[in-house]
């Protein structure tokens, strides 16, 4: 697959501060490559620096083999760029906010009104095109924003957050709108985000960006595989070395420990099982580590059930991009 994009050591300082500290990536033609990462991590600087919104103190990229800094004009007809902040006159219909966008891009004519109503169409907003910008709920001017990005037909479409603040309904419209665009017409998407559920859903590669770095970038499959396997976490009536044995010996579980009840504030939260005090009753919660949670939960049911033996209660720990990022910067996504 030939590259839509190549970023090369992407720099941008304000003043001592390096908003993107040396970012390079490539994304494949057809591709819908993620940049999840926190509040202030550098994904609009990045962005602003591939769209020619921003030129970068260093570093440069190529976009569909043109270098954005010495091919702008080349570069713009390829890239969309749906910005974080809403750009659209209020006071104008969404048709003419989006006829106006075309005449940016040299559209007049019937070309123009063909792509207007083909963008309205994506973003299921062709009834309500006459109604002035200002009357639209919030996901609405969202969905037009996006729209907007689209009139030119680019082949590189940049979407920086467009889910924030939006009515679930509108959102799912966007992840619409997005998995179509990509697939039926085999747009690359750049999508950044905060929220790790929409990355994983949406796209196939993830760049899990920081303090203006590249922390790590794979698939979401291998970036979530590093951590091992999920956790499950069971309460049964009893257990006995015996049980412990047959659960560890389980094809999709890789050990099984007990576990003491959550009592004393001082336990530590994972490790090696915890011994009960004397004359404790012996600790029934068992800790099941495993290579695949759902897997390995339908072996040990079936392993309880031989025995004989009710489970009190279940809890999954299931590894995801969050997961990911706390295991690699020790904070969370959102704070
Ligand atoms: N014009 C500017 N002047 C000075 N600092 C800036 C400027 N623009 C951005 N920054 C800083 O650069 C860093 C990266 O900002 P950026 O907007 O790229 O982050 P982001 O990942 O898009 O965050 P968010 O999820 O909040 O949109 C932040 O520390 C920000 O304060
Ligand atoms: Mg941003």
């Amino acid at each position: 697959m030939p590259h839509i994009l190549e970023a090369d050591k992407l720099v941008k300082k304000y003043g001592d501060l390096a908003a993107v500290d040396g970012i390079s990536f490539d994304v494949e033609e057809g591709e819908v490559f993620g940049l999840l990462g926190p509040n202030g991590a550098g994904k609009t600087t990045t962005i602003s620096m591939l769209t020619g919104v921003l030129e970068p103190t260093s570093g440069t990229a190529r976009i569909g083999g043109h270098d954005i800094l010495t091919e702008p004009k080349a570069v713009k007809q390829i890239n969309g760029l749906v910005p974080q902040d809403l750009a659209l006159y209020p006071t104008l219909s969404a048709r003419t906010n989006l006829q106006f966008f075309g005449r940016i891009y040299g559209l007049r004519g019937k070309a123009l009104s063909e792509r207007v109503e083909d963008v309205l169409r994506v973003v299921a907003l062709t009834e309500r095109a006459n109604d002035p910008i200002e009357k639209y709920s919030g996901g609405m001017k969202r969905r037009i924003n996006i729209a907007a990005g689209l009139v030119h037909q680019p082949r590189l479409l940049f979407l920086d957050e467009p889910t924030v603040g939006v009515d679930p309904q509108s959102r799912n419209h966007i992840f619409e709108s997005v998995l179509q665009l990509n697939r039926d017409r085999g747009m690359s998407i750049i999508y950044t985000s905060h929220y790790m559920e929409e990355v994983e859903l949406l796209c196939n590669r993830v760049a899990i960006v920081d303090q203006g770095r590249i922390i790590a970038m794979d698939t979401i499959r291998n970036l979530i595989g590093m951590l091992g396997g999920g956790v499950i976490q069971i309460g049964l009536e009893r257990v006995d070395d015996e049980m412990l044995a047959a659960i560890s010996a389980l094809p999709a579980v890789t050990g099984a420990s007990r576990v003491a009840p959550p009592a004393p504030a001082t336990a530590p939260e994972e490790g090696p099982a915890v011994l009960a005090p004397p004359g404790a009753p012996e600790p029934t919660l068992v800790k099941i580590e495993s290579k695949r949670s759902q897997d390995a939960l339908v072996q040990v049911i079936g392993c309880l059930n031989e025995r004989d033996v009710a489970f009190t209660s279940i809890e999954i720990f299931e590894p995801n991009l969050e997961s990911v990022f706390l295991h690699l910067t020790g904070k969370k996504l959102r704070e």
